[in-house]
């Protein structure tokens, strides 16, 4: 109970200073074309999906390359100031479906889906400080994942930040079933950018 109580709040004041980044305009850096989005998309527009679940998807920079691929995208986030942006700004894409979502409460009742992006996502939800409760959840957004669809993983890397920490997200869907199938590094001018993609 205190646990949850704990996480709660955690995601509260997470959830509060994201929104005060966004009121402030700030896009994390996002523009009308985003390279490194472009390649990441690339490793899974080999084919086209039926339902996609954008996870943390800010401004719907994901979303929106994605509805190009599949028949509808769920675009969640928890914050309800960037939900409302990316709807404005993707209004003319009647496949994209807006949500204010937590990721921590991922569970069967959002339904199946066979590509699930967790673009820049993950590390908010505090793996380090909560890694039973972390696995717990990984564990329920890969039994989000049909049969033979997959997961879009990408992470932004510093030197020596985030590098490792993309691994062992990548080692722990391996765990937990799924194949590696592809683990590339996006060179976008000074930016490196991780990105895997896991089957079932
Ligand atoms: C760095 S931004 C990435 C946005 C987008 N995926 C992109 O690459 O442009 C991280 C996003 O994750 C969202 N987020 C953080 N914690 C979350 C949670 N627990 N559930 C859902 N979204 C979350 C934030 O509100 C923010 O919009």
């Amino acid at each position: 109970m205190f646990k949850k109580i704990f996480l709660w709040a955690f995601d509260l004041y997470k959830k509060h200073n994201m929104e005060q980044y966004y009121l402030q305009g700030k896009a994390w850096g996002r523009k009308d074309h985003n390279e490194d989005i472009v390649r990441a998309m690339d490793l899974v527009s080999d084919r086209h999906y039926r339902r996609c679940l954008d996870v943390g998807a800010g401004l719907g920079h994901y979303s929106e390359y994605a509805a190009k691929i599949c028949d509808e995208v769920v675009a969640t986030d928890i914050s309800s100031v960037a939900i409302g942006w990316a709807q404005n700004r993707l209004r003319h894409f009647k496949n994209i479906r807006f949500e204010v979502k937590n990721l921590r409460d991922a569970s069967a009742s959002w339904g199946g889906f066979d590509l699930i992006i967790l673009a820049e996502v993950l590390y908010y939800l505090g793996d380090e400080r909560f890694p039973v409760d972390f696995k717990k959840l990984l564990r329920r957004i890969t039994d989000l994942v049909q049969e033979k669809g997959r997961i879009l993983l990408v992470n932004y890397v510093s030197p020596g930040r985030n590098e490792e920490q993309l691994r062992s997200y990548v080692n722990d869907f391996v765990k937990m079933g799924l194949s590696l199938e592809k683990n590339e590094t996006i060179k976008v001018g000074q930016k490196t950018f991780l990105a895997a993609v896991l089957r079932k």
